[in-house]
């Protein structure tokens, strides 16, 4: 689906985050469109999960603005828990609740938040594990799945709460590299879809394949954007270009760390 970048899903005006006296980030602004998937890509420390945490106010930004479908989150009068309704968030860590199956992970935070009656929570919960190729894996606890499972589920459970936006924050880092694919393929899916979509991940090949725009972040700025083939392919800074380098030959990082 060709995304719709007149009209911004998400957008990031000079977004400022500090903790203490560490400014994490120094000054961000970043549209995405309607149905676009923007990949953040940077070294560890840069800035990543603070922003993502920043566009569902996971953290309270410093300074800047934050809009979400054109409403502003960052307006003190702003209700809060609406607007994070519209954005799903999956983490590098599943937090899936243990004692319960994979069906009440998904309908205990549509009747919480949502206040679903059970049928109906059932029923979104069952079509979206469809949609993760989990149907048989309803009744299971989460201890009895493979992480890539997991992660799924975690999917599942951010889709059935109905979001305009779903944020990704390195999904499949911690998952063993045989299962990767799968969450890839269902976060493909979603992309095609039509699904807004900001995924801080290291993995390049998706990257290049999914993302309709690159963005390079280090110490707290984008140092560039573009397309997955410009930025990735052809990048302009040097910075960049050091970062992918040692992203695709760790070996070669190796080698120049004890050269330090
Ligand atoms: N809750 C927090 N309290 C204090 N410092 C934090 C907190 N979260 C992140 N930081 C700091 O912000 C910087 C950027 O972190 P982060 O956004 O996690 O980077 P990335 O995701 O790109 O690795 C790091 O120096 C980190 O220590
Ligand atoms: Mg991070």
């Amino acid at each position: 689906m060709t995304p719709d970048t007149s009209r911004p899903e998400i957008r990031i005006e000079g977004l400022h985050k500090s903790f203490g006296d560490n400014e994490v980030l120094r000054g961000i602004d970043l549209e995405i469109g309607q149905g676009e998937v923007v990949c953040v890509i940077g070294p560890s420390g840069s800035g990543k999960s603070t922003l993502l945490r920043c566009v569902n106010l996971l953290e309270e930004p410093t300074g800047g603005k934050v809009f979400v479908g054109g409403t502003e989150l960052t307006d003190p009068d702003v209700d809060i828990d609406a607007v994070r309704r519209r954005i799903g968030m999956v983490f590098q860590q599943f937090n899936l609740f243990p004692h319960l199956t994979v069906t009440e992970n998904l309908t205990l935070p549509q009747r919480r938040v949502l206040k679903r009656d059970k049928a109906q929570a059932a029923r979104v919960a069952a079509e979206n594990l469809e949609r993760v190729g989990l149907t048989e894996k309803a009744d299971a606890y989460p201890a009895s799945l493979s992480g890539g499972q997991q992660q799924r589920v975690a999917i599942a459970r951010a889709l059935s709460m109905g979001p305009e936006v779903m944020l990704f924050d390195e999904p499949t880092s911690a998952l063993d590299p045989e299962l990767v694919g799968d969450v890839l393929a269902v976060m493909r899916m979603l992309a095609r879809e039509g699904m807004t979509m900001m995924v801080v991940t290291h993995e390049m090949s998706f990257a290049r394949e999914v993302a309709d725009r690159v963005v390079f972040m280090d110490g707290g700025v984008v140092v560039e954007e573009g397309t997955p083939d410009r930025v990735i392919g052809d990048p302009a800074h040097e910075r960049t270009r050091h970062f992918l380098s040692r992203l695709l030959n760790p070996a070669m990082a190796q080698v120049e760390e004890s050269a330090d």
